[in-house]
């Protein structure tokens, strides 16, 4: 105990992810598998001389359900990247639906338990779509099922501190990052931020931080210039989630990240929640409490700017949209 379980472990994200997790001394056992490559990267993994025994599956032989055979907390980031010069891939958005329904199926089947932390994209769509598979198979339990945000969390603490003229304090700067996961659905608490800015961020400057904070996925995109998406920030921020969800599986007390969870998952926080956005949406992505159960307590956005509750404002429409995307894929799958 616990078992962790990679799918999707031999891409650009699985891959750097795989390795921060057989690093970590909670993990005893990690499952990987992917449809190609996963007995070379278990392999490799395997000599590291750190307490998590190594498994690597392919499909064939029922791979997917041995890897996840006893796994606690399931990561996924199996899936396309996006292309340069491409905001919203609507290809990769069907390819990726099909590959997250059929994960999320084996996981129902196999690890009905397990705590699921979606990475692939678009985590809008994504998760409610692992919802609706868990519903059919009669499963689903909101408190383990979580969007993987931190990688917006992460870029707006090395940005702020970029800001601040101080890159030492990038690890002590905590924004929270609300909404969903991509453009304008991610929304940047930047008045909360426990380094406040300079004096004059307000108008363009503040605008330009946040739109930074929420197309940052484009710079790397960009600079990769054909060849993927943000890989190895992402397992950064895959694994610092993931290590949040192992300590709060130990039964440690207090750990909060933002996530993308469906707000059933805390009725009392989740309605409150809805209050403050002033829409009825199922999935928003809020700082939450995670407990051994898993999600503990969603809480409040608390107080916030003019400026941000611009920034809900013009969230609520496209995260509406992209949740009712994931949930009719669903309803029209087999
Ligand atoms: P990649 O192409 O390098 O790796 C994806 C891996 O998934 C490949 O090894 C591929 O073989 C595997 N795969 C494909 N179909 C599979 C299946 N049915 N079962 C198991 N594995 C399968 O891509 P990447 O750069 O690692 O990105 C993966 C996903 O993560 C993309 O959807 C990307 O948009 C998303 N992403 C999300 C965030 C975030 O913040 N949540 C950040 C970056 C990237
Ligand atoms: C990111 O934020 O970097 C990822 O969601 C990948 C992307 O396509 O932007």
């Amino acid at each position: 105990m616990p078992k962790a379980v990679v799918l999707g472990a031999a891409g650009g994200i699985g891959q750097p992810l795989a390795l921060l997790l057989k690093t970590n001394a909670l993990v005893t056992e990690l499952g990987l598998y992917d449809i190609v490559n996963t007995p070379g990267v278990a392999a490799d993994l395997s000599h590291i001389a750190t307490p998590a025994k190594v498994e690597g599956y392919l499909p064939p032989d029922d791979g997917l359900a041995k890897t996840l055979k006893g796994a606690d907390v399931v990561v996924i980031p199996a899936g396309v990247p996006r292309k340069p010069g491409v905001r919203a891939c609507s290809s990769c958005r069907q390819i990726n639906a099909g590959i997250v329904r059929d994960l999320a199926t084996g996981i129902a089947k196999t690890a009905p338990k397990a705590f699921v932390l979606v990475i692939s994209n678009p985590v809008n769509s994504t998760v409610p779509i692992v919802a609706e598979v868990f519903k059919k198979h009669g499963t689903y339990d909101p408190k383990r099922l979580f969007g993987v945000t931190t990688l917006d969390v992460v870029r707006a603490s090395t940005f702020v501190a970029e800001v601040l003229g101080d890159f030492g304090k990038a690890p002590d700067v905590v924004v929270p990052v609300v909404g969903g996961h991509s453009g304008v659905t991610i929304v940047p608490l930047l008045s909360q931020s426990s380094h406040p800015l300079p004096s004059d961020y307000t108008g363009d400057k503040l605008q330009a931080l946040t739109t930074r904070v929420q197309f940052g996925g484009d710079e790397v995109v960009k600079a990769k210039d054909g060849a993927g998406s943000a890989t190895l920030s992402m397992a950064y921020a895959g694994a610092e989630f993931a290590f949040k969800v192992l300590r709060a599986l130990r039964g440690e007390k207090g750990i909060v990240a933002p996530t993308y969870v469906n707000l059933d998952a805390d009725k009392s926080g989740g309605d409150a929640l809805k209050k403050e956005i002033g829409q009825d949406l199922d999935y928003f992505s809020a700082n939450v409490e995670i407990g051994p159960e898993g999600v503990a307590k969603i809480h409040p956005l608390g107080e916030i700017t003019e400026y941000e509750q611009g920034l809900i404002k013009a969230a609520v429409p496209e995260l509406a949209k992209n949740i009712e995307t994931g949930v009719a894929f669903i309803q029209s799958s087999k």
